[in-house]
């Protein structure tokens, strides 16, 4: 096929960060970190617990489990999420199919490119401005709802992925309701009100990160800090490589590896509907110069037209309304991220 003429080129041209390293380019000043460092892979670990998911499904949820949760959701916001319904062979599957869609060509993957305005597809940080810092990093956006689906952005090789991620869909929607249920029990309030904010039409999003090796671990960063703007998300983490980590009381702490569970982070609209009780933890994930790293980060973000706000029961005397009702709150976010702010202090009160 001709090349079209650039005049007529809708989209700049984009270098991955994969292709950066594929062919040796020496590393691009808007990588570097000169003010401070990329961050260090060896610091403290995370200590969050590890909640069994049949436990807090029963009608008698364990007290012991519940309250496990909600100590993890306060302090860390964060934990890990076993007995969730998905075998350890297929969470690997998931994960062998997000290898082999990095591990394609590069003009395959272009055909799932991000469109110059839009937020599906293949791509990596938009470039807003000359002094914005880049992530290492390469991602591929979806949104896994069946009715919001955008196929043209669904890869069609490897031939498994559509299958293996419509299955995954499938299982997290029910361990989504089973989470949200058990963080309001474990708050003493209605099994609904979580989900009912939550709402019907909530979009799960998925981002497929794929951190290459990195020359300067001590320079770059994989995913520059940040709080997510969901309800919660779900990581999954590469098998073997290490990256992310929380930051808690100024300080930085790695999440470990267990192969067979999910990672479930709060976001900011849980910390706004919890009224301030369940934190959204601020992370980011650190490079590596042995070894390259994937992860599949799943955000389940509430109905656009839904109101989010603090839970009334969770406002008293004792705990004033913190934050303010909102709705769309993932336009409010992009638009602090891009000026290096966090979107949850423009709904405080
Ligand atoms: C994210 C995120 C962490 C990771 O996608 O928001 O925090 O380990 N990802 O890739
Ligand atoms: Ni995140």
């Amino acid at each position: 096929m001709a090349e079209s003429a650039p005049a007529f080129k809708t989209q700049m041209v984009w270098k991955s960060v994969q292709e950066l390293v594929l062919n040796g380019d020496e590393l691009p000043e808007n990588y570097i970190h000169k003010d401070r460092d990329g961050g260090d892979l060896d610091v403290p670990l995370v200590e969050i617990p590890v909640v069994n998911l049949g436990q807090l499904k029963s009608l008698s949820t364990s007290k012991e489990e519940l309250q496990k949760l909600r100590s993890a959701l306060s302090t860390w916001g964060c934990f890990q999420v076993i007995n969730h319904g998905m075998t350890p062979s297929f969470l690997d599957e998931v994960r062998e199919v997000t290898k082999q869609f990095f591990a394609l060509p590069m003009e395959e993957k272009r055909k799932y490119s991000r469109e110059a305005d839009g937020i599906e597809g293949y791509g990596n940080d938009k470039i807003l401005s000359e002094k914005q810092i880049l992530n290492w990093s390469d991602r591929l956006y979806i949104t896994l709802n069946p009715e919001q689906r955008k196929l043209k952005f669904w890869p069609e090789n490897p031939k498994v992925f559509r299958d293996i991620l419509n299955d995954y869909t499938i299982k997290l929607s029910i361990v989504t309701a089973v989470i949200l249920t058990a963080m309001a029990r474990s708050l003493d309030l209605e099994d609904n009100c979580f989900l009912d904010q939550y709402g019907k039409e909530a979009t799960m999003r998925a981002g497929f990160n794929y951190y290459p090796k990195c020359p300067r671990p001590d320079l770059v960063i994989g995913l520059e800090e940040h709080a997510d703007a969901s309800a919660i998300t779900f990581l999954l983490q590469d098998n073997e490589v290490e990256g992310l980590q929380f930051q808690k009381d100024n300080q930085w702490f790695k999440v470990p590896i267990i192969p067979e569970a999910l990672l479930i982070i709060v976001g900011d609209q849980t910390e706004i509907m919890s009224n301030g009780i369940f934190k959204s933890p601020v992370h980011k994930v650190v490079t590596n110069s042995e070894r390259e790293r994937i992860s599949l980060s799943v955000f389940c973000l509430p109905g656009l037209n839904e109101e989010i706000g603090p839970i009334d029961r969770l406002v008293d005397e004792s705990r004033p309304r913190l934050y303010k009702k909102v709705k769309n709150y993932v336009g409010i976010y992009f638009e602090y991220y891009q000026q290096g702010k966090r979107a949850i202090e423009a709904v405080k009160i």
